[in-house]
C-alpha cells in the first residue's frame, strides 16, 4: 500500500513539473521530450549564433534538406532550389554566417514556399541535434558576389530568399518573448 501511494505522488510530482515546464516553453528536459515531439521541436528550437568546430554529416544535410522540399509549397509546383556547402572558405567568406560549419542557400520563386521550407529544415535539424539560424542579412553581399552566384547556380526566375547556417550548437539561448496579444479568437 505504500508503495502505491510513493509511485501516484511521484507521478503526479513528474506530470506537474512536465505541465510547468511545456506552458513556460519545454526546456531541454528529459522529462518532456516524449509529450509530442513536434510541439516540443517548435517551442525548443532557438537560432543558434555559436557552432562547435564540428563538421556536420553530409547525410544529415541531405536529410535536412529532404524535410525543407516536403514543406506544403503552392500546387507543387516546387518552384524552389536548395544549396549546401561544408565550404569553410566559402562560408567565412560570407559575413554574418557566424563561423557555421555548413550553410543551406534557399532559392525560389516565391518567399512563402520558402519559408515554410526554411522551418521544415530547422526544425528537422534541432531534431537531429543541430542548431541553425535563419540568415536575411547576407543574401545581398551573396548576390551581388558573380563568383558565388555562378558556384550556386540557381535556376533563371529564382531568387535567393535566405540562407540558414547549421552545426552542433556551442550555445543554448533562451527563448526570446512572443507576444500572445497577436492571436485572437473571432467571437
Ligand atoms: C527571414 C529571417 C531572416 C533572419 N536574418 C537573420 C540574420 O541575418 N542574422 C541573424 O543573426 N538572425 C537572423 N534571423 C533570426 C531571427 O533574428 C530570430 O529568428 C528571431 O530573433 C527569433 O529568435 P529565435 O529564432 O531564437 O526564436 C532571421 C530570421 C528570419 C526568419
Amino acid at each position: 500500500m505504500k508503495k502505491i501511494a510513493l509511485a501516484l505522488v511521484l507521478t503526479c510530482t513528474i506530470l506537474t513539473a512536465c505541465g510547468n515546464k511545456q506552458a513556460q516553453n519545454c526546456e531541454n528536459d528529459d522529462c518532456c521530450k516524449d509529450a509530442n515531439a513536434v510541439v516540443n521541436a517548435i517551442m525548443e528550437r532557438r537560432s543558434i549564433r555559436k557552432y562547435k568546430d564540428t563538421a556536420v554529416e553530409k547525410e544529415l544535410l541531405q536529410q535536412i534538406a529532404e524535410c525543407g522540399i516536403n514543406a506544403p509549397n503552392a500546387v507543387n509546383a516546387q518552384n524552389w532550389a536548395v544549396r549546401i556547402t561544408t565550404d569553410k572558405a566559402l562560408i567565412n567568406g560570407i559575413r554574418g554566417t557566424y563561423n557555421a560549419p555548413a550553410l543551406i542557400f534557399v532559392a525560389g520563386r516565391t518567399g512563402v514556399d520558402c519559408g515554410l521550407m526554411g522551418e521544415n529544415m530547422m526544425l528537422a535539424a534541432h531534431s537531429l541535434g543541430l542548431g541553425t539560424v535563419c540568415l536575411g542579412g547576407p543574401v545581398g553581399a551573396v548576390k551581388s558576389n558573380a563568383d558565388l552566384m555562378s558556384k550556386l547556380a540557381i535556376p533563371d526566375g529564382m531568387e535567393l530568399q535566405f540562407l540558414i547556417a547549421v552545426g552542433y550548437p556551442d550555445e543554448q539561448p533562451d527563448a526570446k518573448p512572443r507576444n500572445k496579444e497577436v492571436i485572437k479568437f473571432l467571437e
